[in-house]
């Protein structure tokens, strides 16, 4: 069957993309997962500069799902080109950065300085993470804001740019919206739902945060509601993540209007679930009569 797609600005040879953060640099993931089976691997958040994340504890598992509060661990961009790079690009995949700051200035400096390599297909800019304007806040809560970063961003580089964006808001299409308008070729919808787990024996977070970010099954209804409501208001290509852990969930985010999908939390638990989930969404779109995944995207036909 053909699995080819086009997402974003880029080609991939199937919809199937490691989501950021819980796949390392890609090569971790290697001995477990042929990582040529995969459309794309997105990498860890990088920023300008190493970073050692929150202190621990870090995770927390809750019914169907994960909290985590990790605070975008990471090598920085100098290290990853120099160490990590050489070894992804070996791999036929298309490698995208996810690029974080905490400052607007620091995003562009990662897109700056990575553009350059030619084994960086593109890049996906983390709006979702915490920033010091706005006490901690994010830019992708605010329409404005995240226009201002991504226009930024797209004045740097022609390489396909996608902008990751935060559930959290209530001006979610507002956010895609001036994301399209400022330049970007696509949007990854969700990164995590905001949450807290407590422990009323010592009356105390258990995580070394007040609040963490959930993934896994338990958001996926969430992230399938957000990816619809995008795809169907805001002419912008949508990568849907959320909850993805078998074939059919695939499916179910490309009818709804997705072009390509993000795994995430799934890949913890299961490093070899890429190729798993791409045979389980081949054959079910076979035994149904397609031909490819572009049949099936945005052909949801309401209730
Ligand atoms: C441990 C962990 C680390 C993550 N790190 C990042 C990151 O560095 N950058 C980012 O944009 N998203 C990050 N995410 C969010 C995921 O890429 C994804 O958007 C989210 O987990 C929802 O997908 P899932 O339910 O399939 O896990 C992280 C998620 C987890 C669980």
């Amino acid at each position: 069957m053909d699995t080819r797609v086009k997402v974003g600005g880029l080609d991939l040879k199937n919809p199937i993309i490691l989501a950021s953060g819980t796949a390392g640099y890609g090569v971790e993931l290697a001995p477990f997962l042929d990582l040529n089976r995969v459309g794309a691997v997105v990498v860890k958040g990088l920023y300008p500069y190493e970073r050692e994340g929150n202190p621990p504890p870090r995770v927390w598992e809750t019914p169907c799902g994960l909290l985590n509060t990790i605070g975008l661990q990471g090598v920085g961009m100098e290290k990853f080109a120099r160490e990590y790079l050489p070894r992804l690009e070996k791999y036929d995949t298309r490698i995208i950065v996810n690029a974080c700051g905490e400052e607007d200035e620091e995003y562009l400096r990662v897109v700056d300085y990575l553009q350059g390599f030619d084994a960086v297909a593109g890049f996906e800019l983390n709006l979702s993470c915490p920033n010091v304007r706005e006490g901690g806040r994010c830019p992708a809560m605010w329409p404005q804001w995240s226009y201002e970063i991504v226009k930024g961003a797209r004045g740097l580089t022609h390489k396909p740019l996608w902008a990751k964006l935060t559930p959290n808001t209530s001006a979610l299409v507002e956010v895609a919206s001036a994301c399209r308008e400022a330049g970007a070729d696509a949007v990854s919808l969700v990164n995590t739902y905001l949450g807290m787990a407590v422990d009323f024996r010592t009356r105390r977070s258990r995580l070394s945060t007040l609040f963490a970010g959930l993934s896994g099954p338990a958001i996926k209804p969430l992230a399938l509601r957000a990816v619809y409501t995008v795809a169907s208001s805001v002419d912008v290509d949508v990568v849907g993540i959320g909850g993805i852990a078998s074939g059919e969930d695939v499916l179910e985010f490309l009818l709804v209007g997705a072009r390509a999908v993000q795994i995430g939390s799934i890949n913890l638990r299961e490093p070899s679930a890429a190729e798993r989930i791409l045979e389980e969404a081949v054959s079910l779109l076979q035994q149904e009569g397609y031909n490819n995944f572009n049949e099936i995207i945005g052909r949801f036909e309401g209730v």
